[in-house]
């Protein structure tokens, strides 16, 4: 018999991502979806989901929940609903409590009470290690959050915990490290920077790209890998948390020079501090500048992830390595610009994101 899931944040990258195997692997899908005035349902399309049924329904609102568990009586629940982006958890700090940890609690609440046997998948991230002193990180590392993203994120981690002992639920705990694809929203710095090369190259861009810290470093896989890990996380006998990271880390810098190569562009650096400029080394032209606004009030400097449990437990790794990605999101930018008219949006958003 066919299993049926619900993803909430289906309209986000991983949303997409797990929606698109839970389906090829003959799976029913149910996808929450927030109401919004002017909802870009494109996705859909681009990623073949027309066999998804979407739910309207919201993370911060009981009753919408209930009703989305009513409907899809689910026996698998992939949490991807959230505030997910970490500077703006500076500036939206109660929004991203209630949504991204409260919101956590809310679906609990309402998964014990319709059916507790329902498996819970709570997605959550290596911003929990922060300023981490231990490097890799794993499952033991100490959580030293820098973000209001991550104090909420936590309270769900451990709310997957409390559920588990307390009421003998099935709910897991992904510790995922960063996770791109070609879909990946472009306030995220990777897919902002191959969006830009994607407009250089097809000449809809005239501004070099306002960038922040540069020297952070991050363990970037492959988001179709990651949601599989999601997907292996709920199919064990026992409830358990997991780290999933390549293992491998590079900092932006490095992500953006690659990204630039991958377009026949010599990136080269010149300057220091918020004067440093990155310009095409063939033709002086100045690609991307700082700009402060992009700077977090408490950086993150390196998040490399040990994922031993998960390939000794879950028989999981990852399929592709950083520079196959830094090339397909590069490409499917290029490609994308090709094919439509951006010319009057640039990449630089008028506020830090
Ligand atoms: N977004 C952004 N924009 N980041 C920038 C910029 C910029 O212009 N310039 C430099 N950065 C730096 C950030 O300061 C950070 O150190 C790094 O690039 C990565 O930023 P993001 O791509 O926004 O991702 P993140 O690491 O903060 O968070 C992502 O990964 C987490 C898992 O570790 C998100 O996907 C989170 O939701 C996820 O939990």
């Amino acid at each position: 018999m066919s299993k049926t899931a619900l993803i909430t944040g289906i309209s986000g990258q991983d949303g997409r991502c797990l929606a698109r195997y839970l389906l090829d692997i003959g799976y029913k899908v149910y996808g929450l979806i927030r109401r919004v005035s002017h909802p870009d349902l494109s996705f859909i399309e681009e990623m073949g989901l027309q066999d998804v049924i979407l739910i309207e329904g919201d993370l911060s609102d009981s009753l919408s929940l209930r009703e989305a568990i009513q409907k899809s009586n689910p026996d698998e629940v992939y949490n991807f609903a959230a505030m997910s982006h970490v500077a703006t958890s500076f500036s939206q700090p109660e929004y991203t409590i209630d949504v991204t940890g409260v919101g956590v609690l809310r679906l609990l609440e309402v998964i014990r009470e319709f059916n507790p046997k329902i498996k819970f998948y709570a997605a959550n991230t290596s911003e929990f290690f922060g300023d981490a002193i231990e490097i890799p990180q794993n499952e033991k590392t100490e959580f030293r959050p820098r973000s209001p993203y991550a104090a909420a994120k936590i309270l769900g981690h451990h709310l997957c915990k409390v559920y588990r002992e307390s009421y003998n639920m099935f709910c897991v705990s992904g510790i995922l490290f960063n996770h791109e694809h070609k879909s990946r929203s472009k306030t995220f710095v990777t897919r902002k920077i191959t969006d830009y090369i994607g407009r250089l190259v097809n000449d809809k861009v005239s501004q070099p790209l306002d960038l922040g810290y540069l020297d952070a470093k991050r363990d970037w896989g492959w988001a179709p890998d990651f949601v599989y890990a999601a997907y292996l996380m709920l199919q064990q006998e026992l409830p358990d948390d997991y780290v999933v990271a390549t293992g491998e880390c590079h900092t932006v810098r490095e992500f953006a020079e690659l990204a630039f190569k991958r377009a026949g562009i010599n990136l080269q650096w010149r300057g220091h501090g918020v004067l440093e400029e990155g310009y095409d080394a063939d033709t002086g032209r100045t690609l991307i500048k700082i700009n402060p606004e992009f700077y977090r009030p408490a950086e993150v400097p390196i998040l490399l992830g040990d994922s031993t449990k998960a390939r000794e437990k879950l028989g999981w790794k990852p399929s592709v390595t950083f520079i196959e990605l830094v090339h397909m999101m590069v490409d499917a930018d290029i490609e994308r610009n090709k094919e439509r008219d951006c010319s009057t949006n640039e990449t630089n958003y008028s506020k830090a994101t």
